[in-house]
């Protein structure tokens, strides 16, 4: 894993928007993995001033998103499909068809996660964005999930639904289960891209980044990617 600290999360978001944008450039037709949650707004938000101000062009772009709240439509303002276009999708000129993110409120459970499934392996990702939770988590992969595992329907861990409330009035309102891209699909992605910002993330970049590749840490499942880059701003690599 190639490992780059910043001095702050301005300049995380700086050279993570490079990375992506020169991914953009070298080919115009690139399957793009995004992720949701607050690290990746900076990023999204020079791809937009880059789009403006460049022309950089995501007309041919296809994007796969990592995962989505159970039980929220698209257009609920606290839906991952809604963050997207709010954040990236409105403001660049992706055609919205080529973006592609679980149903939150699909009937059928296994039918959504099986669709997705067919959709993932049709769209290998030139590269995959991802964040990280405080216990290591990356997407909705809580800690214990298996390596193995492909898109699924996850209950959401304590501390993940309390690091999330934030983002909604109250814990009560946060949704308790989620659609997530599993661990094996997102290691087929060609090259990852993975952000951490800020002291509560310390934790969990270590057991990322030098810690043993266990279930217990899904993130360290990355050490096993040969094209992995991690970006963390200082305070998030104060434990190494
Ligand atoms: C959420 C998302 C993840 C995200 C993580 C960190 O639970 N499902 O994809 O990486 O939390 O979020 P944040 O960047 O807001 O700290």
């Amino acid at each position: 894993m190639q490992l780059i600290i910043t001095n702050d999360y301005e300049e995380l978001s700086e050279r993570a928007a490079k990375i992506i944008i020169d991914t953009v450039k070298a080919n115009p037709y690139a399957v793009l993995g995004l992720a949701t949650g607050t690290t990746p707004l900076g990023l999204y938000k020079r791809l937009v001033a880059d789009h403006e101000k460049n022309k950089t062009s995501y007309k041919h772009i296809r994007a796969v998103n990592l995962d989505e709240y159970k039980g929220l439509p698209s257009d609920h303002s606290q839906s991952y499909a809604y963050f997207m276009r709010k954040n990236l999708f409105g403001q660049i000129d992706i055609d919205l068809e080529n973006t592609y993110i679980e149903n939150g409120t699909a009937k059928d459970e296994m039918a959504e996660c099986d669709r997705y499934d067919k959709l993932l392996g049709a769209m290998r990702r030139d590269i995959q964005l991802l964040g990280l939770g405080s216990n290591g988590h990356i997407a909705f992969n809580e800690p214990y999930t298996s390596f193995d595992s492909k898109t699924h329907v996850v209950d959401l861990a304590e501390s993940t639904v309390r690091d999330n409330a934030r983002l909604f009035n109250n814990a009560d309102e946060v949704p308790k289960q989620a659609y997530t891209m599993g661990l094996s699909s997102i290691m087929q992605s060609k090259r990852i891209l993975i952000l951490a910002s800020g002291a509560n993330k310390a934790e969990a970049v270590r057991g990322a980044i030098m810690g043993e590749v266990t279930e217990a840490v899904p993130a360290s499942i990355l050490q096993r990617h040969g094209d992995c880059i991690l970006i963390a701003d200082k305070e998030a690599a104060r434990l190494l």
